[in-house]
């Protein structure tokens, strides 16, 4: 079985359909949930499908190595953020380079960096009068949203649309298409 862990710090709904698509996987398993909030609604969401989860917080996260040694314990091959809102420091970028991925609720490079998260990104995309969006999944490097795409999906953004018109569309397409590019990138990187 190859091991993925998910890092989520919110809701955890396309966690959900990660987990859901893995759920009876013949060779890839979510072995492991990360979340750095208590109140992050992945944690139940892990509960419910037998996924054991942990929390970590920001000084052992930041000033230690200690989480390398727990994903050893759990044996992560390929880690997916979804929806985790601290960057990941350059000593856990380096360990799971091209075994690490996001998902970016824009069509990057638009609408990336620091503070694009959330809702600021819609915002951001209807103020800017973009007639279309979408995620990108992208390889997770040091700088937040630069790594290469892996892959786009794009819906319209009608003038009418608000932010939470765009913010529906695009996470149904997170959750269309995030699980399987994560199946697809594990099958061709992930040898074991
Ligand atoms: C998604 O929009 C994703 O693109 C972004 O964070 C959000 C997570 O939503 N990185 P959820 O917690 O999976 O519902």
């Amino acid at each position: 079985m190859k091991h993925l862990a998910i890092f989520a710090s919110g809701g955890g709904s396309n966690a959900q359909k990660i987990m859901e698509h893995f759920a009876r996987h013949e060779s890839v398993k979510v072995a492991l949930v990360v979340s750095n909030r208590v109140d992050a609604g992945v944690i139940r969401i892990a509960e419910a499908f037998n996924v054991p989860s942990i929390l970590i917080n920001r000084t052992t996260f930041f000033q230690t190595e200690n989480l390398l040694k727990t994903l050893d314990e759990f044996e992560i091959d390929f880690i997916a953020l979804a929806g985790f809102l601290w960057l990941v420091p350059p000593y856990f970028v380096e360990k799971f380079e091209g075994r690490m991925v996001n998902i970016h609720p824009a069509l990057l490079p638009k609408f990336g960096g620091k503070g694009m998260f959330g809702q600021h990104v819609h915002e951001a995309v209807r103020a800017a009068g973009e007639t279309e969006s979408g995620p990108t999944i992208h390889w997770v490097t040091k700088i937040f949203d630069e790594g290469a795409t892996i892959f786009q999906a794009r819906c319209p953004v009608l003038p009418t649309d608000s932010a939470d018109d765009i913010a529906r569309n695009v996470l149904a397409l997170e959750h269309r298409f995030y699980p399987m590019v994560i199946e697809g990138l594990i099958e061709k990187f992930v040898k074991k």
